[in-house]
C-alpha cells in the first residue's frame, strides 16, 4: 500500500476535482485541520470516507460547502445561525442546524440524523475546489479515527495509502485544531458542542451566551472519551517532567525545551499542538508532561483536546 501523491495548488484542484467525479476520497488544506473529502451526495463516496478513517458510522460528518448561499440550501438556518454565520464564514466555525430534506448532502453523511453540520471554510486552495465542484463536501478531519489530526500534507500522506486518491497541499494548517461546532436548533439555546478555533467570547459576543451540550446531544467528538490521541501517554497539568517523561512546556516561565507557546498566547499553542505532539510521539516519547494551558481564548479547545488525549484508551470507541 503506497501513500497517496501530494500536489500543490492548481494541479492539486484538477485532479482532486477528478477523483471525486469518480466517487474517490481527497484530502483537503483547510485553515483548521486538513480534511478528507468525497461527494457529499454519494452515499458509496461518503461511506469510503467511514471505512477509510475507521470511524463509527454513528458519528456525523461535517458538510463543506461554498458559501452561505450553498449552506441554505442543505440546512435551515436561523436569524441567530444566520448572525453567526456573517460574522465567522468563511471561517471555523461549524453550525448545526435541522437539515433539508431535499439537500444534495445524503443521510449517511449525517449519520442518519434530522440536523446537518455545516461550514465554509476559510482556506482559498479548498474554497476554489468547493466553487468549481459546485456541491457540498463531507469531510472530517483527516486522520485515523481516534488518532491526532493531521495539519500538513505530509501527515495525511503518511497515514493513509491508496484509499485516498490524492492530498491537495494548502501548506501547513493557519489554526491548527479543529472548527468551533455551535448547535442552533428551534426552541433551544445556541450550544457549544464542541470549542474550537474560535474562542467562546468571540462566538457569545455575536449570539450571546452559549449553553453546554445538552444530554439528549449526539455524539460531538466529546463523547468519545478517547480521541485525539497521540501513541505517547499523556500526563496534564505538569509543572516538571519526571524520569521518562518529555516536557510541553507553556508559557515564558517554562524550562528550555518544546513549548506550545513561549509568550504564553493561547491562539500561537493551538497552532502548535497537534504539531508537536506529534513530533514528541515520533522522537518515541513514553510519556509527555504537559503544562497547564489557561481556558481563555482558545485555551478552551486546547484544554478539551488534551483532556480526550490524556483519557484511558481502553475506553476509546474506535
Ligand atoms: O475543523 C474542522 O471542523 C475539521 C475540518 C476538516 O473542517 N473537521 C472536523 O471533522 O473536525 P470531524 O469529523 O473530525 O469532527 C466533526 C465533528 C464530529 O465528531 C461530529 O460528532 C460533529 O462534528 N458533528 C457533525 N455533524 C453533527 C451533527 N449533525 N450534530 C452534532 N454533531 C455533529
Ligand atoms: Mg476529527
Amino acid at each position: 500500500m503506497s501513500d497517496p501523491p501530494v500536489y500543490p495548488g492548481s494541479t492539486g484542484i484538477n485532479q482532486a476535482l477528478a477523483a471525486l467525479a469518480d466517487g474517490r476520497l481527497v484530502a483537503i488544506p483547510t485553515e483548521t485541520v486538513y480534511g478528507l473529502a468525497a461527494d457529499a451526495a454519494s452515499p458509496d463516496a461518503v461511506a469510503r470516507i467511514y471505512a477509510a478513517k475507521g470511524r463509527p458510522a454513528f458519528n456525523p460528518l461535517i458538510t463543506h460547502v461554498a458559501d452561505a448561499a450553498m449552506a441554505a440550501a442543505e440546512g435551515r438556518l436561523d436569524e441567530r445561525a444566520r448572525a453567526l454565520a456573517k460574522a465567522f464564514w468563511p471561517g471555523p466555525l461549524t453550525l448545526v442546524v435541522p437539515a433539508r430534506e431535499r439537500g444534495k448532502s445524503c443521510e449517511l453523511a449525517r449519520a442518519g440524523l434530522e440536523t446537518i453540520g455545516l461550514r465554509v471554510p476559510g482556506h482559498p486552495l479548498t474554497r476554489e475546489l468547493l466553487e468549481r465542484f459546485g456541491g457540498p463536501l463531507a469531510a472530517p478531519s483527516a486522520n485515523p479515527s481516534g488518532r491526532l489530526s493531521p495539519t500538513t500534507a505530509a501527515d495525511v500522506a503518511q497515514a493513509f495509502g491508496d484509499e485516498v486518491a490524492l492530498v491537495v497541499d494548502g501548506g501547513p494548517c493557519e489554526a491548527g485544531i479543529e472548527s468551533a461546532i455551535v448547535s442552533v436548533l428551534p426552541e433551544d439555546p445556541p450550544r457549544l458542542l464542541r470549542p474550537g478555533a474560535i474562542g467562546r467570547s468571540a462566538l457569545e459576543a455575536v449570539i450571546g451566551e452559549l449553553a453546554g451540550r445538552g444530554s439528549a446531544d449526539i455524539n460531538a467528538p466529546g463523547q468519545l472519551s478517547s480521541h485525539y490521541a497521540p501513541a505517547a501517554a499523556l500526563r496534564l497539568n505538569a509543572t516538571a517532567s519526571r524520569p521518562g517523561e518529555v516536557l510541553l512546556g507553556f508559557g515564558p516561565a517554562a524550562p528550555p525545551g518544546p513549548n506550545l507557546s513561549p509568550s504564553g498566547d493561547t491562539t500561537e499553542a493551538a497552532a502548535n499542538l497537534y504539531r508537536m505532539l506529534r513530533k514528541l510521539d515520533e522522537q518515541g516519547a513514553g510519556t509527555i508532561a504537559v503544562m497547564p494551558v489557561p481556558d481563555e481564548g482558545l485555551g478552551e479547545a486546547i484544554n478539551d483536546r488534551l483532556r480526550r488525549a490524556a483519557a484511558p484508551r481502553e475506553s476509546a470507541v474506535s
